[in-house]
């Protein structure tokens, strides 16, 4: 039995569409049937359902609330993340979690590779690469995929927050200082899918990140033309938002590694956003 955790998310989602259509049984609760940080429960619940395979999408993703929240961040994206590792380790199963591109600073200037020193700026940056390190110092079968602006159908996204500003705003600013690259929840589970069948399996560290770069700006208009808006589209700052200076600049991640091992390449974010929006390319 596969365990997805953090079962209402948009990538515990997409992992549910993908494994109903191909016949392939699991369980997905969600936060309220199983939290994660709750160890004994977990752990019960592991034994319990003779899980086989545990994919962690559970998350705290609030970026700039975890500044307020750190306990709930680290509890969460950290400790919670070692405890699934553990139990997997003692139950000898492979152990599957999701970390962000948010653990480097955005200084480097180019493509992030797996090897590259991280240097998170943020508390959920920092409780991320935490959770990672943890997991792995934890269980040698631990497959860490590190992913950027993640989105999904039905997901809490960029793309559904740009339809509510189409919707209610004459105008509309956007930050052109952040850049990194969208990412589809689909790409997101069939790679992992491919790789957690490969018959020689090097666990550890890959990026998986949709081809193409581009700022936060840039995105919000390919998605405004495509949806037929009409208003002013304007170049903000991510400190126009928040007061928290804690984006890296640049974060695009390379997915060289993970492309090369399984002979693919990963469909550029305009097609995948064509496809979320349901336009033609
Ligand atoms: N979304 C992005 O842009 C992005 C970017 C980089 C990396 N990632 C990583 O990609 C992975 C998947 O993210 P996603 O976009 O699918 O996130 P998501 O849609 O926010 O889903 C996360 C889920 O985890 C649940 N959760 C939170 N705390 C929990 C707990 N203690 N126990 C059980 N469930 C809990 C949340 O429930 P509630 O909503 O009820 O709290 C939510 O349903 C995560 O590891 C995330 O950090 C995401």
């Amino acid at each position: 039995m596969i365990l997805i955790t953090g079962g209402a998310g948009q990538l515990a989602t997409e992992f549910q569409r993908f494994f109903k259509k191909n016949s392939i049984d699991f369980l997905a609760p969600n936060r309220l049937e199983l939290d994660i940080t709750d160890f004994d429960k977990v752990k019960d619940y592991i034994l319990k359902n003779d899980v086989g395979l545990v994919i962690n999408c559970a998350a705290y993703n609030l970026v700039d609330k975890a500044e307020e929240e750190k306990d709930s961040a680290y509890m969460i994206n950290a400790y919670a993340v070692h405890n699934l590792a553990k139990i997997c380790r003692e139950k000898r199963i492979e152990f599957v979690t999701y970390s962000t591109d948010f653990v480097f600073d955005g200084n480097k200037g180019n493509e992030y590779a797996e090897e590259d020193e991280i240097n998170p700026i943020s508390v959920y940056g920092r409780s991320k690469a935490l959770g990672e390190r943890l997991a792995l110092e934890e269980n040698r079968r631990t497959f860490i995929f590190r992913v950027s602006w993640v989105f999904g159908e039905e997901g809490k996204n960029f793309i559904e927050q740009v339809k509510t500003w189409a919707n209610t705003k004459e105008s509309i600013k956007i930050a052109i200082d952040q850049i990194s690259s969208p990412t589809s929840t689909k790409d997101i589970v069939e790679i992992t899918w491919k790789i957690l069948n490969l018959r020689d399996r090097d666990y550890g560290i890959y990026h998986i990140s949709g081809a193409g770069e581009i700022s936060r700006y840039e995105q919000g208009k390919y998605i405004l033309e495509r949806l037929g808006y009409k208003g002013n589209i304007l170049e903000g700052r991510c400190l126009d938002f928040t007061s928290y200076d804690i984006r890296p600049k640049y974060s695009k991640l390379s997915s060289k590694k993970i492309e090369g091992i399984l002979g693919i390449k990963i469909p550029n974010w305009r097609s995948r956003v064509d496809e979320y929006l349901k336009v033609d390319s």
